[in-house]
């Protein structure tokens, strides 16, 4: 390796200098630009705090609703994109068609092509804030399209008399004659739970983010790299994995010998663990807190007390003292959705509607601060040089 150092899975290797987030991981602080995620979920609005994310500070009021202006009129797809989507089977898993739908984005907009228009379009604002409204603007309309597949139902268009988090579930659950209007503390429930999600620093789908972005291909098929690595169950595939474990537990009897498996390393406690958080995820107390606010609305099912015995139990046990394993973002996450009514196959697409956000900020800063194309070394340990044996004379 000569001058480099080896480092497995880049966990000692800073790749950017950023401002977009700030994670303490031992004292469980996660900040926005500085501002406390508490704070921001609290008082904020998701689609306010995607504006702090990518330009750096909250919007005024006139700044904020031209934002919110833009991103809804890019709502809408293209009647084409629907029939791709219409041609996925019957029971396509929703991640595999929104990540598709993404890279299909790309032949939508040749005009924000880099490989047909040359990577100095994006020297251009105006080019560059156009495709971050259209990104955060038709990514939730995909994801509704991919459950009304799921579901069998025909696709709902998007209705901007609503707000960004309002008007996914509008597209989600309209029936086809009513004046339905989604409850709206379920919507502020979601967006508070879309804030949260929005980003995390360099986190593996924010790392392929930027890893594509160095190759100066364009917006949609960055994200169709970060949407790809965010399906992985490591990653954003840990709140369905953490759905079907407490599932599989099924009732508080089951947990201790389940955690005599999971300390025999016959499995991973899902939803537990972090690589940055040796201390309870401040994501997670907060979803803790919204758990109750929607089991009120759409009723309380057994899993939470499987998950908060499970919780218990875990905190107290050496084996997890001893790691620092504490409940991530993923462990309450899976059963809000559940409440809510979400397939446990729609809960990594949540996420990559609320993350598209922190996909967008790094892409963004990206942009203005360069970095050239991502290239790590390897450690070689192959063969020694031998020769071809035709195939004849092999044993
Ligand atoms: N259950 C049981 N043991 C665990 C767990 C877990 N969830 N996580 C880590 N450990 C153990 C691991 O076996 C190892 O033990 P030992 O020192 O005896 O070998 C030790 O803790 C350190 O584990 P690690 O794999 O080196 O830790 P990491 O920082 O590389 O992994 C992680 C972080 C998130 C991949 C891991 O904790 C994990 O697999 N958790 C379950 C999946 C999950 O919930 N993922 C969501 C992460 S948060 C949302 C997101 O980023 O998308």
């Amino acid at each position: 390796l000569g001058l480099s150092v080896y480092d497995n899975g880049y966990l000692n290797t800073a790749v950017c200098r950023s401002s977009i987030s700030y994670i303490d991981g031992d004292k469980g602080i996660l900040r926005y630009r500085g501002y406390n995620i508490e704070d921001l979920a609290m008082h904020s609005s998701f689609l306010e705090v995607s504006y702090l994310l990518i330009f750096g500070d909250l919007p005024t009021a006139d700044q904020l609703n031209m934002w919110t202006t833009r991103i809804m009129r890019h709502t809408f797809i293209h009647e084409n994109m629907i029939d791709y989507l219409r041609s996925f089977r019957y029971d396509a898993h929703p991640m595999g068609m929104v990540t598709s739908a993404l890279a299909a984005m790309s032949t939508f907009h040749p005009e924000a092509n880099t490989a047909l228009q040359g990577e100095h379009i994006y020297q251009n604002e105006n080019m560059v804030n156009k495709q971050i409204f259209r990104c955060l603007g038709k990514v939730p309309t995909l994801a509704a399209c991919a459950y009304r597949h799921r579901i069998g139902r025909a696709y709902n268009s998007p209705s901007n008399e609503f707000g960004y988090t309002e008007n996914f579930l509008y597209m989600l659950d309209r029936l086809s004659e009513n004046n339905y209007v989604p409850n709206p503390r379920l919507s502020r429930a979601l967006d508070i739970i879309f804030i949260l999600h929005a980003d995390h620093e360099l986190n593996c789908s924010t790392a392929a983010m930027r890893q594509m972005t160095s190759t100066g291909v364009d917006p949609f098929i960055c994200l169709t790299g970060a949407a790809s690595a965010l399906y992985g169950p490591s990653h954003g595939g840990a709140n369905e994995a953490a759905l079907k474990m407490l599932e599989e537990i099924g009732s508080v009897d089951h947990i201790p010998a389940f955690i005599e498996e999971v300390k025999a390393k016959k499995r991973r406690l899902m939803g537990f663990g972090h690589r940055v958080y040796k201390s309870y995820d401040p994501r997670a107390k907060i979803l803790k807190q919204i758990a109750d606010e929607v089991f009120e609305i759409m009723g309380r099912n057994n899993l939470i007390d499987v998950a908060i015995e499970l919780e218990r139990i875990a905190l107290s046990d050496e084996y997890f003292i001893k790691r620092n394993l504490y409940p991530n973002v993923d462990f309450y996450s899976g059963i809000i959705y559940k409440a809510m009514g979400f397939p446990t196959d729609f809960f990594p697409v949540l996420f990559c509607i609320a993350r598209t956000a922190g996909w967008l900020a790094h892409w963004h800063e990206q942009l203005q601060n360069p970095i050239p194309i991502f290239r790590p070394k390897q450690a070689y340990e192959g063969e020694e040089p031998r020769n071809y044996v035709p195939i004849d004379e092999r044993v």
